[in-house]
């Protein structure tokens, strides 16, 4: 199964100059949580742009550019046809998750089943959005209230066949 998961400001804003425009801790102990000892989807950009690797999770990383490589994350894997990607995965029992950024979000969305969310607070400074997103695709399973941000667990109402 193949979940988003995001923070996500009142404008649907999700990064500044590569990076997150804000810093969360509980949000990012929360990902942490998540995803960790799971597969883990990125973007090239989204993933050089990590100031450390993520320990104990097998990453994908998806770029075009057939130069990229990766080095000193031998658990790290690189791929350059992302729908094929997400059409071989979709119905996997096990949970891959979508981590970023906007393009590889925009392009997962329809093969998405679940989508874990923060929704932070207010309006930021952003270069880039999640733009596709809308919250009536989903059913809230779980919600809960931090100071800064809520985080609601979602399972898309209508199942989508993406072919
Ligand atoms: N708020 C959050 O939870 C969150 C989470 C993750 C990331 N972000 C933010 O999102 C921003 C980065 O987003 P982004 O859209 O610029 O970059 P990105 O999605 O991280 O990475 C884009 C990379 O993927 C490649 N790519 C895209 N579609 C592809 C495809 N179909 N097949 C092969 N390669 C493909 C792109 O190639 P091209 O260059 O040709 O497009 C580019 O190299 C950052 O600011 C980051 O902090 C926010």
């Amino acid at each position: 199964m193949l979940i988003t998961i995001v923070a996500i400001d009142e404008n649907k804003g999700i990064g500044l100059k590569g990076k997150l425009p804000w810093h969360l801790k509980e949000d990012l102990q929360l990902f942490k949580q998540n995803t960790l000892h799971h597969n883990i989807l990125m973007g090239q950009t989204t993933y050089d742009h990590m100031p450390r690797k993520l320990k104990d999770r097998h990453t994908v990383v998806c770029t075009i550019d057939p130069e990229y490589k990766i080095e000193g994350d031998d658990d790290a894997e690189v791929i350059y046809d992302l729908k094929a990607f997400l059409e071989e995965h979709q119905y996997d029992e096990e949970e891959f998750f979508i981590c970023g950024g906007a393009s590889i979000y925009r392009q997962a969305y329809p093969y998405c089943q679940k989508a874990y969310i923060s929704f932070v607070k207010g309006e930021h400074e952003v270069d880039t959005y999640f733009d596709v997103f809308n919250i009536d695709d989903w059913n809230i399973d779980k919600e809960v209230e931090y100071d800064d941000f809520i985080y609601r667990e979602m399972s898309r109402k209508q199942p989508l066949m993406v072919k």
